[in-house]
């Protein structure tokens, strides 16, 4: 038996990294996976790897109010209901806060904060509807603390712990958990768009990560099937930390 049999969860940003993981984890636990993503080759493909039967991909442009509308109505037409969300997507930009361009800062406003509004706003209706469910968002390390040069991203990111705690408030009388995973350093395209060869990384994250090396994508689709499963029923409103121990403080050993 899976955990997440009989659900239907929505993923954005599902084509790779994380996104890609939960999609492929929550398919493997038994949930229909609606994939959504702006890299259409990519989510197509990796839709049609895991079978009509469990995945069905759709362009979902976060920002767009017009892509979540179709993307909802979708996955009603192809599985019968939506009762989980996990909102994934984000872009990073590297900047100094002077040096910043407006549009720069809007851009990444855009997806991370408004994307993950927008989710919220068109989802859980649908979820509400199917009896209730789970929303998890995606923020950061960067949502609790700062980090110089990502001033932009790690606004959003504190703006998603905003939104997670506000929406876990009011959404608890209709059925709806809202929690929101903070993951530190970890190894997708994101961080590593060049696709370095981690070995070459490797001393880098020994000293910075107390567990001594940056984390996986798999693991994050682990905290977040926990979040999206029963096995976390009684939990809401929570920021979830996976950072391999970076936030707990300054070592000097
Ligand atoms: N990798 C890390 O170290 C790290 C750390 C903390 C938080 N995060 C967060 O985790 C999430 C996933 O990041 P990742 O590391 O897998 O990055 P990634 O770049 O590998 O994947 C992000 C996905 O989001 C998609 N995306 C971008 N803009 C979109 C839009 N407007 N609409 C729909 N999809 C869009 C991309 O096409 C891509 O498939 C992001 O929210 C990111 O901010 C990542």
């Amino acid at each position: 038996m899976g955990k997440l049999d009989g659900r239907v969860v929505l993923v954005t940003g599902a084509a790779r990294g994380q996104g890609e993981q939960e999609a492929r984890l929550f398919a493997a636990e038994g949930a229909k996976v609606v994939l959504g993503d702006v890299l259409d080759e990519a989510g197509e493909a990796l839709a049609e790897e895991l079978g009509k039967d469990r995945a069905a991909y759709v362009h979902l442009d976060v920002t767009s109010e017009g892509d979540w509308a179709a993307a909802v109505a979708a996955a009603e037409e192809r599985f019968g209901k939506v009762d989980g969300l996990v909102n994934n997507a984000g872009i990073l930009r590297f900047n100094e806060l002077v040096s910043t361009p407006l549009e720069e800062f809007r851009a990444v406003v855009s997806v991370n904060q408004t994307g993950c509004f927008l989710g919220i706003r068109a989802v859980a209706p649908e979820i509400a509807a199917a009896g209730g469910g789970t929303i998890v968002n995606t923020a950061s390390y960067t949502g609790l603390t700062g980090m110089a040069g990502v001033g932009a991203y790690a606004a959003t990111k504190h703006a998603v712990l905003g939104l997670t705690r506000v929406a876990a408030l009011e959404l608890a009388a209709k059925g709806i958990r809202v929690n929101a995973v903070c993951p530190g350093a970890i190894d997708t395209p994101m961080s590593n768009p060049e696709g370095v060869d981690p070995a070459a990384t490797a001393e880098l994250y020994r000293k910075l990560v107390p567990l001594g090396r940056i984390g996986r994508p798999e693991e994050v689709a682990a905290l977040a099937l926990f979040l999206t499963g029963e096995d976390s029923a009684y939990i809401t409103g929570q920021p979830f930390v996976i950072d391999g121990g970076w936030l707990a403080g300054v070592s000097l050993f």
